[in-house]
């Protein structure tokens, strides 16, 4: 019970996977958190044996309430100093055209499950006199984001509960950091339902923003990871209005989308709002 670890959701892929073998580097014990329990297993043999770590796997669908009670079954059996809340996922596309069956997971997963990690892991925390948690956020959590509706406001409330959170534990010790991270090279960004070529953001790798959110363990507020991002999404963020960034960032979905409509015909949609908009 008494040695430490970091716990990493969605730990197989991607920035998650990225972590683990950071942290792993650094002689961290991991709690590694993600559906792919094959895959899980791989990356346990391939770090316990070269960096001589402690490695607890949970294959789990934190969307489903079994799995995040099966999660939170952890916090009574591991100490956990340090938590990275990474697993999420992504919808692009027209709200209308989302099925309420898939919104209904991704809020699932993106905001529940971490709400109830958060709930029962604060509380350990609190009572231990210290800890670390860093919420995985994006730069999506910025702006409303047109064809991105769900997933970009599944990151703001995450943003916004992280901020409050972090104020209510500062005085127990219990550090909360938000990293908005940018468009990053993985499985997310590759499947995501747009052209990359059409969006105006450059790519990083993931192992950057793994280092990105690993700097911001122990530390406390929301950064935005980029210096790109950091003038888009901080400096003109703020001095221009609400109405105008939305549009421009709809704009580019629009331009970028592969399938526009999966409802009606292709570009059926827009042309119904370009008609409104003449009219
Ligand atoms: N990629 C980007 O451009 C980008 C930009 C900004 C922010 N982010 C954020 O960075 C984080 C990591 O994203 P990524 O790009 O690394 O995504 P990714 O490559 O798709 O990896 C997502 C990870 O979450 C796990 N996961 C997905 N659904 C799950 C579920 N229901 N239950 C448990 N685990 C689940 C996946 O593993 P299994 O499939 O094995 O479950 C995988 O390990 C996310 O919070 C994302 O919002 C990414």
């Amino acid at each position: 019970m008494s040695r430490p670890y970091t716990l990493i959701t969605g730990a197989s892929y991607g920035i998650g996977e990225a972590l683990a073998i950071e942290l792993a580097q650094r002689g961290q014990n991991l709690i590694l958190i993600s559906r792919s329990g094959d895959k899980l297993h791989q990356l346990k043999s391939q770090l316990e044996y070269s960096y001589r770590i402690d490695i607890v796997l949970l294959a789990c669908d934190l969307a489903s309430e079994e799995g995040q009670s099966q999660a939170e079954g952890l916090f009574e059996k591991y100490r956990i100093s340090t938590a990275i809340l990474n697993a999420a996922q992504e919808w692009t596309g027209a709200f209308l055209d989302c099925s309420l069956e898939k919104m209904t997971s991704i809020i699932s997963l993106n905001v529940m499950s971490n709400v109830r990690i958060l709930h029962t892991l604060l509380e350990k925390m609190r009572l231990n006199g210290k800890g670390s948690v860093v919420v995985v956020s994006s730069v999506a959590a910025l702006s409303p984001m047109p064809y991105c509706s769900i997933y970009a406001s599944t990151k703001a409330f995450m943003l916004h509960l992280a901020n409050a959170l972090q104020f209510e534990l500062e005085k127990a010790n219990v550090n909360i950091a938000t990293v908005c991270v940018g468009r990053t090279d993985t499985g997310m960004t590759r499947n995501m339902n747009v052209d990359n070529d059409k969006m105006a953001m450059k790519f990083v790798t993931a192992k950057e923003s793994a280092l990105s959110i690993i700097d911001k363990i122990g530390k406390r507020g929301s950064f935005i990871v980029g210096r790109d991002n950091q003038l888009l999404f901080g400096f003109i963020r703020r001095i221009t209005p609400d109405r105008f960034l939305i549009s421009l960032i709809g704009r580019m979905f629009e331009n970028a989308l592969i399938r526009t409509s999966l409802r009606s015909e292709p570009s059926a949609l827009f042309g119904q709002r370009a008609k409104v908009e003449s009219d």
